[in-house]
């Protein structure tokens, strides 16, 4: 078994009697980048300030390559972890020239260290600016030298904290790219915090959905956001649709027929879940949609609410005649049916999750947006 650059194991916290961090671990192999994703509020900056050791956790282990580094009696002090920081409101020393914030942390003599500076600013793509300052410099470029700040040490562990959430959005994917592609050519094993989805799912090797101080589901980007665990799992990457339904003989009825529901008593509420752009859309013919299937299902038919296009898709609200349900659907492109125009709508089984019914905690954590 290889050894993880970083583990963490059952990390607490606790404020005020409350688990603010409840018995969090994570492993991260060298060159692995590991996204903690979670609603702002849900411990993922005390979670880093623990493995930083700026913070100290009630308990719970912290383990660098294998080794020890701090549990509830043993502590290596911060600065001796060998641990990158890298924050949103990073700031460069505006009276150090940008070499001299990038050798900040750096030992050794002069000229070792004027060479490391220079490999990581030409990394940047910044040599040019070597002995310019900070207020020179773009946000973008700050930015940049504050990662060859971070790496110059050559940490084991990069820690970044919302990172890019102070740049602008055409900026911002560039320089993630960068980032990534530098530090995996250093081999640091990374944790990025975000509450972001779609930076993680750009930015992570594997994601750590966290909630409430937990982590509720870990792995690749895809198997997260093709097998969430909840129905809150869903509602965090996209928009989600919700149908409520009661189970009898193990078999949910809704608009689009029978859902299995193995192992659920009668009369309980199951809520069934698909996102807007698996729902397929068919034109009614002679009062008529399409036959149904295995693999769709039943039709159900249903009047356009309204349709706004969005850019690079359209948004189309609709009514569901069976029980007047409002669903969702994303299609490509333009395509914009007139308030009360009659479809038929189909959603592809292997798309849909069954989950217990939830009440209004789950709306709060991510529906809507
Ligand atoms: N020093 C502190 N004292 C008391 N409560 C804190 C402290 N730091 C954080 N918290 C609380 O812990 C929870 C988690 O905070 P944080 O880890 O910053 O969340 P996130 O980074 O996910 O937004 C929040 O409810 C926050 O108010
Ligand atoms: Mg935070």
């Amino acid at each position: 078994m290889p050894v993880p650059r970083l583990e963490i194991r059952n990390l607490v916290r606790l404020f005020d009697g409350r688990r603010v961090v409840d018995e969090v671990s994570l492993r991260i192999m060298p060159g692995q980048v590991t996204c903690l994703l979670g609603p702002s509020g849900c411990g993922k900056s005390t979670t880093l300030r623990m493995i930083a050791g700026v913070e100290m956790q009630d308990s719970g282990e912290i383990w660098v390559d294998g080794k020890l580094v701090c549990d509830t009696v043993f502590r290596v002090p911060p600065e001796r972890r060998q641990i990158g920081l890298m924050f949103q409101d990073f700031a460069l020393f505006p009276h150090l020239s940008v070499a001299g914030n990038v050798a900040y942390g750096l030992k050794g003599s002069k000229d070792e260290k004027r060479a490391r500076v220079a490999e990581l600013l030409e990394r940047v793509d910044l040599l040019r600016f070597i002995d310019g300052y900070p207020h020179q410099l773009s946000g973008g470029e700050q930015q940049r030298v504050a990662l060859a700040r971070a790496l110059a040490p050559r940490p084991r562990i990069m820690l970044m904290d919302e990172p890019f959430s102070g740049l602008d959005n055409r900026l911002r994917d560039g320089i993630r790219d960068e980032t990534l592609s530098l530090l995996k050519e250093e081999d640091t094993a990374v944790l990025l915090v975000t509450h972001e989805p779609d930076e993680a799912m750009r930015m992570a090797d594997e994601i750590a959905l966290m909630r409430d101080g937990r982590i509720v589901q870990q792995g690749a980007p895809y198997n997260v956001y093709t097998r969430p665990v909840d129905r809150a799992a869903v509602a965090f990457f996209s928009d989600a649709n919700v149908l409520r339904a009661q189970v009898n003989g193990a078999l949910a009825q809704t608009p689009f027929g029978q859902f299995l529901a193995p192992g659920v008593p009668d009369r309980t509420d199951v809520d069934i879940v698909f996102r807007p752009q698996h729902v397929k859309i068919d034109f009614d013919r002679n009062g008529q949609g399409p036959l149904p299937t295995p693999t769709d299902g039943v039709p159900a038919r249903a009047q356009v609410v309204r349709a706004r296009f969005m850019g690079h898709e359209s948004l189309v609200e609709f009514r569901v005649d069976y029980d007047g349900s409002i669903l969702k659907a994303t299609v490509p492109n333009v395509f914009l049916p007139a308030a009360g125009t009659v479809m038929w709508l189909t959603v592809r089984r292997d798309r849909c999750f069954v989950f217990p019914a939830t009440s209004g905690k789950a709306a709060a954590f991510g529906e809507g947006r």
